[in-house]
Formats: C-alpha cells, structure tokens, sequence
C-alpha cells in the first residue's frame, strides 16, 4: 500500500485512468456475454497481470537431514526387498533451504514434501516438492516442484508446475547439483537453482474518480 504515496509523482509503471475509461475497462472483464451465475468464465489477461511477466533466479541450499536426533528427512516407507536401487522407499521431508551451504547459514524457506525412489535400473527419485519461501517479500510463497531426480547426476532439472501467493502463474525449472554427500549417513545438501517465470502483479486501486494500476 505504500505505492499509494507515488500516485502524483507518474512514475513509471504507473497507470492512470479516467474513472469513465476504467468503468469501460471493469465492464469488459466480465463481458457482455457472461452470465454472473456461471460456472466458468474467461477473465481478461491484463486483469491477472499475465500480459507482462518477470524471469527471477533464485539460488540457497537444500539439506537433507537423515540423521541425528532432529532428522528432516525421514524414511515413511522402506524400499522393496532385494532392490540394488533401494526401489520404492519413501522419505518425508521438512528440508531447511539456505542462503549458504552450511546449514547454519540464513534459513530462506524449507522444501515440504516427499520424495520416492521410483527408478529400478539407478538411483532415481521421483520428487514432489513445496518450496514455501520465508524471506522478505517472498515470505509466505510457494513453487511447486515435481520431476525426476537421478541424484548421481552432475544437473538435475525438475520443473516446476506451479506456485502461490508472489508465484502464482509459475513456470520454469530448477537445477539441483549436490554440494556434498556423506555416504554413511546419507545427509546431503545440494544446490538448488531456480529459473522462474510469473506475472506482474498488477493491483488496482480506487483514489477518488481514478482507479490507479501498480506494476510490482
Ligand atoms: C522382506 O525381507 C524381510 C526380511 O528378510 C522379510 O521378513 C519380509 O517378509 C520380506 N518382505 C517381502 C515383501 O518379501
Ligand atoms: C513470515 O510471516 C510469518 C507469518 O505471516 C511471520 O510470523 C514471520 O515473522 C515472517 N518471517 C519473516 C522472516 O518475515
């Protein structure tokens, strides 16, 4: 709310309208045609800010706790008998994602979700990820990740297929390169890449005769 101030200034991004021009604008959102008691509609793009969209990249570390006494990681299901892959073993995970690689390093989000060991010829897991964001404005946000991860690959990219709050409309991908593994206790941190695609979030805002839209 604090763009309200910078209404008189015109700055850039900044659109202002006639209140006869956006009562036009607002009319056309839900068009002629559309039956308020409908179960769907079509919305106008602009509205939802999809006509301008912004590339973000994000990097911290994804730790995979196993052990000690606080684990993150926790194996719900074991994997099947006489599997060489450790083929259909499940782990829960409540992963802290940090700025640094040490996991002492600033806390930015956590990675909730599971992963599950879904390949029988090498070590590959099917990954089912929230990435629910902590830091400054991204606090309280989520892209969602789903892919494939044969962890012994140098890259591993998942896509991601969606996201709330400051990420609705995701798209894009991430890249998972593991920083270290420790073999007997299984830990892992890995770095994570995120390429992300979402709107700008246009707001509009009623200030007397105008209705004023901030590009954010
Ligand atoms: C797996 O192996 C364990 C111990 O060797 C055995 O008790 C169990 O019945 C086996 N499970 C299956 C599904 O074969
Ligand atoms: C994030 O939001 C929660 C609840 O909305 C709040 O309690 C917390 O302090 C915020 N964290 C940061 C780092 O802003």
């Amino acid at each position: 709310m604090a763009n309200v101030s910078t209404i008189p200034s015109f700055r850039s991004g900044l659109l202002v309208v006639s209140l006869l021009f956006s009562t036009c604008f607002l009319a056309s959102v839900a068009g002629p045609d559309e039956n308020p008691g409908a179960f769907g509609r079509t919305l106008d793009r602009k509205l939802m800010g999809l006509k301008k969209e912004k590339l973000s990249h994000f990097r911290f570390y994804w730790h995979d706790v196993q052990s000690g006494k606080n684990p993150s990681s926790i194996m719900v299901v074991p994997p099947v008998n006489n599997s060489q892959t450790n083929f259909g073993q499940v782990n829960m995970i409540d992963n802290p994602l940090t700025l640094g690689p040490e996991i002492g390093s600033k806390m930015v989000g956590r990675a909730q979700g599971f992963y599950a060991l879904a390949d029988q010829g090498q070590t590959g897991l099917l990954m089912a990820q929230n990435l629910a964001f902590m830091e400054g404005k991204y606090n309280g946000s989520t892209i969602t990740v789903l892919g494939r991860n044969p962890i012994f690959n140098q890259v591993r990219e998942m896509p991601i297929v969606g996201g709330s709050g400051v990420f609705r409309f995701a798209r894009g991908y991430v890249q998972a390169h593991t920083h270290t593994l420790d073999i007997k206790t299984k830990d892992a941190t890995v770095e994570y890449n995120v390429l992300e695609m979402s709107r700008v979030r246009l707001l509009f805002l009623h200030v007397g005769a105008l209705i004023v839209f901030v590009y954010q």
